[in-house]
């Protein structure tokens, strides 16, 4: 394929059920996304569900495990991101902190999804159902998602896509939680992939 018609080629970084990579699988079997296309998904730990849903798309699945890797883990990641030629990074329910020399070498070309509006609910301990139950606790009425550019700071780099969701009387995290990503991540995360993916793609012609 020439150059010029080559597609952005897109690295999922995930660490658990892997819902949002369904939305991206999703979204590029049905054309949404077209400018990338996911070559590869990676876990930072083994087991987790991501991994079959990688699989049962025909995506290359491979397991960086954080933990027995420790200094390893991102030098193996660079060097799968390397061999697969990665031009975007997309972090869909990633849990580990990435260094800044590696969001430095990857500067605006790597994506995160996180389920809040930033600047509320997000850096350091905000994840997972923590996000929720803090959302609650505060009493806010509208929630929501955002998807970032990562830098060194964590959910500190620039806001790409935000949607807001309602909060309702008698939700609970599970529940709220539930409710941002059916209206708000699954949706966010593909649109903006795509857009990124189309910017990309036409600086490289430019
Ligand atoms: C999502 O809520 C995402 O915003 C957050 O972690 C969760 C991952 O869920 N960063 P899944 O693995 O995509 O189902």
């Amino acid at each position: 394929m020439s150059a010029e018609k080559e597609k952005i080629r897109i690295a999922v970084l995930v660490s658990g059920g892997g819902t949002n990579l369904q939305a991206l699988i999703d979204a590029e079997k049905s054309g949404i996304l077209k400018n990338g296309e996911i070559t590869v998904v990676i876990a930072s730990r083994p087991g987790v569900h991501a991994l079959k849903r990688a699989e049962q798309a025909g995506i290359r699945a491979e397991v960086c495990d954080r933990k027995s890797l420790q200094e390893r883990f991102e030098p193996e990641l660079l060097r799968i991101l390397t061999e697969e030629r990665t031009g975007l990074i997309v972090l869909a329910g990633f849990l580990s902190v990435l260094s800044a020399d590696f969001t430095a070498r990857y500067r605006n070309r790597i994506i995160n999804i996180h389920p809040s509006l930033i600047p509320s609910f997000c850096g350091k301990g905000y994840y997972g159902l923590k996000v929720h139950e803090a959302a609650l606790a505060r009493g806010v009425k509208v929630t929501g998602a955002t998807v970032h550019f990562v830098n060194e700071i964590p959910d500190g780099g620039e806001i790409i896509l935000q949607k807001a969701v309602a909060v309702q009387a008698g939700d609970t995290p599970e529940i709220l939680q539930k409710r941002v990503m059916e209206e708000a991540e699954w949706k966010l995360l593909p649109a903006a992939a795509e857009m990124i993916c189309e910017r990309m793609r036409k600086q490289a012609l430019s």
